[in-house]
């Protein structure tokens, strides 16, 4: 189905998105081979024993891209989607498409995970790939959240792969997707289906320091939140009379709530990882919050934002308890399905009522609530996630053609040349209580307190309570001097020297 085109996608379609040198073979995009790098990750011994494997063949190292390239032909390989849609997944599909080249057949599965369950594969043709190249969404193939863990699962897994003559399933995924990546690895091993996964989610908490600075999805989401959040800015320095307490997407971690923080610089900005970690009940939260608005008060500021990650529900003992243990909020990973719950409105009545006990009742205070989640997973992706996408599509589709199995295809090195890698997940899967029980996951990436970019954050935030410094970036920029910069977060816990993307 050809999909329908804003103005705005058929400028975009016919844009150059720059390739990574490595994959150009006398100018003509051609697959890589990989060799070990000298770079090793450890693995736990519980992922030892249950991943044998792939733990033993990969013994932890990183595989870097060769000077040297194959020429593989007549591999089928099958691609999915798998948990949210985070802009930029189309390019990852074509990225692929290009690296098989006409030799090799790339099959689409429908619908995620459960769509792979069902057999619901097609042939993707270079037509259907080069109308979505730029453009956001997951649309081209549907996404789902199955988890694959029955053994009739995985047996049904193995059948599919019979069936259609698989080598090898690219996963476009983040933490729990590409844990289903491993297990599917060590699962096919014998079978000599490769399995490979692809790093996605707007969330920002699949990052494994320099081997992987972020997901891609995470640029395109804050820079849309960071404009929503930048105008509601703007009209309350305007207009004079509310406090904007606005929840952002990001599950657990606060990487996307940090990231738009440091975008426009709200009066109040709550971090989930600080409030664990100095264990502040709920009641310490409010006040804090209460304090810093009646300080405004005192100066005659009766405006602001508030800006809170929507997983500040799991990190607060009290918030904990209000929800249930049960399957119903939980999706099938075992995730708190945190987008559903409105901390917002909870934190609104309660910050009322502690304002009413320490403010004159003339004083005014007036809130308005927002969730800014689902309009930042789709847009177009931003220069940067178009460029990381595509190369992490070519990556993925080397380690495919070159049967590498139980990898995550990376690239490091953003801001000087991009470093085209391969991360074993053997490395990255650990042991977590989920669902009551003991699970093997990939951990999510929290917002640390000694990271460069929230002792930024810290140094600045107090300024930013006291008068107005709120910025509205505006609209993310796709031409101009502003198109390709690098996420903030990125650039400072990287230590990069400039915000610009360069992956040569
Ligand atoms: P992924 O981790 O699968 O990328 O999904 C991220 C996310 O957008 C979270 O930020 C959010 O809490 C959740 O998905 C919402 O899930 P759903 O789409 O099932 O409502």
């Amino acid at each position: 189905m050809t999909p329908s085109t804003s103005p705005l996608d058929a400028l975009l379609i016919n844009d150059t998105v720059p390739v990574n040198n490595c994959f150009l073979n006398n100018g003509k995009i051609s697959p890589i081979s990989f060799r070990r790098s000298t770079d090793t990750l450890p693995i736990e011994p519980e992922t030892k024993s249950q991943l044998p494997h792939i733990s033993n063949a990969q013994s932890g190292f990183l595989l870097e891209a060769e000077p040297s390239y194959i020429s593989p032909q007549n591999k089928r390989i099958a691609v999915l989607f798998s948990g949210g849609p985070a802009s930029g997944g189309h390019n990852v599909v074509l990225g692929i498409h290009q690296i098989l080249g006409p030799k090799n057949t790339l099959l689409g599965v429908t619908n995620g995970p459960k769509g792979l369950l069902e057999g619901r594969l097609s042939p993707l043709t270079t037509q259907i790939v080069s109308n979505v190249k730029n453009r956001g969404g997951f649309d081209l193939l549907g996404t789902d959240r199955t988890k694959i863990k029955t053994e009739e699962q995985f047996k049904c897994v193995r059948a599919i792969v019979k069936k259609e003559k698989i080598d090898a399933i690219i996963i476009i995924g983040g933490d729990d997707s590409n844990t289903n990546a491993a297990l599917l690895a060590e699962y096919l091993y014998s079978d000599n289906c490769a399995v490979i996964g692809v790093p996605k989610t707007i969330d920002g908490d699949l990052q494994i320091g320099s081997f992987l600075p972020i997901s891609f999805g995470f640029d395109t989401a804050t820079r849309i939140y960071a404009e929503m959040v930048g105008n509601i800015c703007q009209d309350t320095k305007s207009s004079l009379k509310y406090w904007h307490f606005i929840k952002l997407m990001g599950r657990s971690a606060s990487q996307v709530t940090l990231e738009v923080a440091l975008r426009t610089q709200p009066a109040i900005t709550l971090i989930s990882e600080e409030i664990a970690k100095k264990k502040w009940s709920l009641e310490t939260i409010i006040e804090k919050i209460a304090n810093r608005i009646a300080h405004r008060a005192s100066q005659n500021i009766f405006h602001g934002v508030v800006l809170l990650p929507e997983g500040l529900i799991e990190f607060v003992p009290h918030f904990k308890d209000l929800i249930s243990e049960s399957s119903k909020d939980q999706d099938s990973h075992g995730n708190l399905k945190v987008s559903q719950i409105e901390t917002e409105q909870l934190l609104v009545e309660l910050v009322t009522k502690k304002l009413s006990e320490i403010l004159p009742k003339s004083t005014p205070f007036n809130a308005q609530t927002h969730f800014f989640g689902y309009e930042g997973r789709c847009g177009a992706p931003t220069r940067f996630d178009q460029a990381f996408t595509l190369n992490l599509g070519l990556t993925a589709g080397s380690l495919a053609l070159g049967g590498h199995t139980g990898y995550m295809a990376s690239i490091g090195r953003l801001d000087s040349g991009g470093q085209v890698l391969a991360i074993p997940l053997s490395s990255l899967i650990h042991t977590e209580k989920r669902h009551g029980k003991e699970t093997l996951v990939i951990e999510k990436a929290l917002v640390e307190l000694d990271s460069p970019a929230f002792k930024y954050f810290d140094a600045k935030r107090d300024k930013w309570a006291e008068t107005d410094c709120f910025l509205s970036p505006g609209p993310r920029q796709m031409w101009g001097p502003l198109s390709n910069n690098l996420p903030k977060t990125v650039c400072l816990n990287q230590g990069y020297s400039k915000d610009k993307f360069d992956l040569g």
